[in-house]
């Protein structure tokens, strides 16, 4: 007879065996050296750095803990560092200043089409993040006629059903692992709001080839073995290619408000407008730069409120403000403060991009540093946005620190940049703003949730830190009062 064993236990096994093998390799003697001299007399320093372990370098602390080694190299080295991994010499930058200035990009120094293709290239090549320079601007001027905010107010139109429909239906329990509840939502309403699909067999095969794509690019086999994550992942692609490229006549025709039909009709002001396999490498792009990011941010949000209660009934009564169905657009923006505040420390605290990559194309420099030619660049948001020098109590729940008024101090435009910055800056932000704040207002209407005291979930990594252990969290359903009076006023949220 054979016992499956739960999800949870498996993912615990698998994070603890991740941990035993980075304390290993961490301990193994790898020499610091510069990743390449300086020009003479440039003035700049070297990047300084180890390569780790033979072959492996780096990687496994970097999936054991990703905060810890970062954090340990930014004491080390500084903001700009360099660490082995799978073959690849990469330089790790941290901080505002770092993170400014390859976002910025003055010299058009860095690739993002050369950064990313080694990461997740394969499965989501000609996305527009993948694109560089002129190119991706032209494409950027017709995509954004899909995040308008007429656009987005049809968006929201979709998704409110859906958000209403599943909330209310998540069962009153002890142990409902929420992440997995929150990503079963987002794909329903991936394939409704975005795909414009129908829910049922559609969707689910949708889904299933999409989940097969986003971790095709995670897999730590990266070659085209049949049976392998890879394979799995580029056949799944292949199949979103049909699926998309089939239907594109009939979405440029009709009147469709979903997001596949708005990017088959967007046209840029000088009427360009997307050829056909462009609206399938961006559709395909655009449901993983928005489904993970957006599941991290609701559940690690949520996570947060279950242990800070508080908080929790704050934003219970300023979500009780509104009606219960119609949440608008103009009310989101307006009058949700405080849910405000805590989505940007959630942000913070648990970068949904997490990392983003680059490639230097020519010799560069980085807060004083030399970056040579083809150097890979790992732009680390996550770490960056928990560095004490920036943020005191990094890793402490405290959304007042966005509230109006709070002392700022040093904390510079660059310090929180969930959204990233420059030309790449994400197209989506009020597309994940109003997603967020949308689910949260029925979530609090609903429900109060508690997690037990001292719980912590164990965290894998996706596109940024990720629940890994289903984030099981008590549910108690409301009744029509809503719980207990706030314990916190109101106030305005400092806007970014
Ligand atoms: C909390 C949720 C989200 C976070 C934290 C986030 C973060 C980011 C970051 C950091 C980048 C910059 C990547 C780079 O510089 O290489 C990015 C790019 C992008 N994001 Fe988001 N994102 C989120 C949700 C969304 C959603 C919901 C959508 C679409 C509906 C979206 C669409 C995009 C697009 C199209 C780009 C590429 C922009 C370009 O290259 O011009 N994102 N996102």
């Amino acid at each position: 007879m054979t016992v499956a064993l739960p999800a949870e236990t498996i993912a615990s096994a698998k994070l603890q065996l991740q941990s035993a093998a980075a304390a290993v390799a961490s301990r193994y003697p790898s020499q610091v050296e510069p990743l390449a001299a300086p020009p003479p007399g440039s003035g700049l320093k070297p990047v300084m750095g180890n390569y780790g372990f033979p072959v492996l370098g780096h990687i496994l602390d970097t999936i054991a803990d990703p905060l810890d080694f970062a954090r340990r190299r930014y004491d080390r080295y500084g903001p700009v560092s360099w660490a082995g991994g799978i073959g690849f010499r990469v330089v790790q930058l941290l901080g505002p200043e770092a993170l400014e200035t390859v976002w910025i990009n003055k010299d058009k120094a860095f690739s993002s089409t050369r950064g990313w293709a080694p990461v997740i290239g394969p499965f989501f090549h000609r996305g527009i993040m993948l694109l560089d320079f002129e190119e991706h601007r032209d494409h950027r001027r017709i995509m954004q006629q899909a995040f308008t905010r007429s656009a987005l107010e049809g968006y929201l139109d979709l998704m409110r059903p859906g958000i209403a429909r599943t909330v209310r239906g998540w069962p009153t329990t002890r142990r409902f692992p929420l992440y997995d509840g929150v990503k079963k939502l987002l794909l329903d309403q991936a394939a409704e709001v975005f795909v414009g699909a129908r829910l049922g067999a559609e969707s689910d095969r949708l889904s299933e080839d999409f989940h097969h794509t986003v971790y095709g690019g995670q897999a730590i086999i990266r070659a085209d073995v049949p049976g392998g994550a890879w394979a799995r992942g580029l056949r799944a692609r292949e199949r979103l290619e049909r699926y998309f490229a089939v239907q594109i006549p009939a979405r440029r025709a009709g009147a469709g408000t979903d997001l596949f039909s708005m990017l088959c009709r967007s046209r840029s002001e000088d009427g360009d407008r997307f050829a056909d396999e462009d609206i399938v490498n961006h559709m395909i792009f655009l449901l993983m730069a928005a489904h993970d990011t957006s599941a991290i941010a609701i559940s690690m949000l949520a996570y947060e409120l279950g242990r800070h209660r508080d908080w929790q009934q704050a934003l219970r009564d300023e979500a009780h403000t509104e009606p219960a169905d119609e949440l608008g657009l103009d009310a989101i923006d307006r009058n949700y403060p405080l849910l405000d505040c805590a989505f940007k420390e959630t942000l913070r605290m648990y970068a949904p991009a997490g990392t983003l990559f680059r490639q230097a194309i020519k010799d560069t420099e980085v807060a004083g540093h030399y970056i040579p030619r083809k150097a890979q660049v790992a732009i680390n948001v996550y770490a960056s946005m928990r560095l004490a020098d920036w943020w005191p109590e990094p890793d402490r729940f405290n959304p007042d620190r966005f509230t109006a008024g709070a002392d700022f101090g040093a904390v510079g435009r660059y310090a929180f940049a969930p959204f990233g910055g420059g030309v790449h800056k994400c197209l989506g932000q009020q597309f994940a703003d109003m997603n967020v704040k949308a689910v949260m207002h029925q979530l609090l209407r609903t429900f109060e949730w508690t997690v037990p005291k001292g719980y912590h979930p164990r965290m894998g990594w996706g596109t940024g830190p990720t629940p890994a252990d289903g984030l099981p969290v008590s549910m108690r359903r409301l009744g029509i009062s809503g719980g207990g009076g706030g314990s916190r006023g109101g106030g305005g949220c400092v806007r970014w």
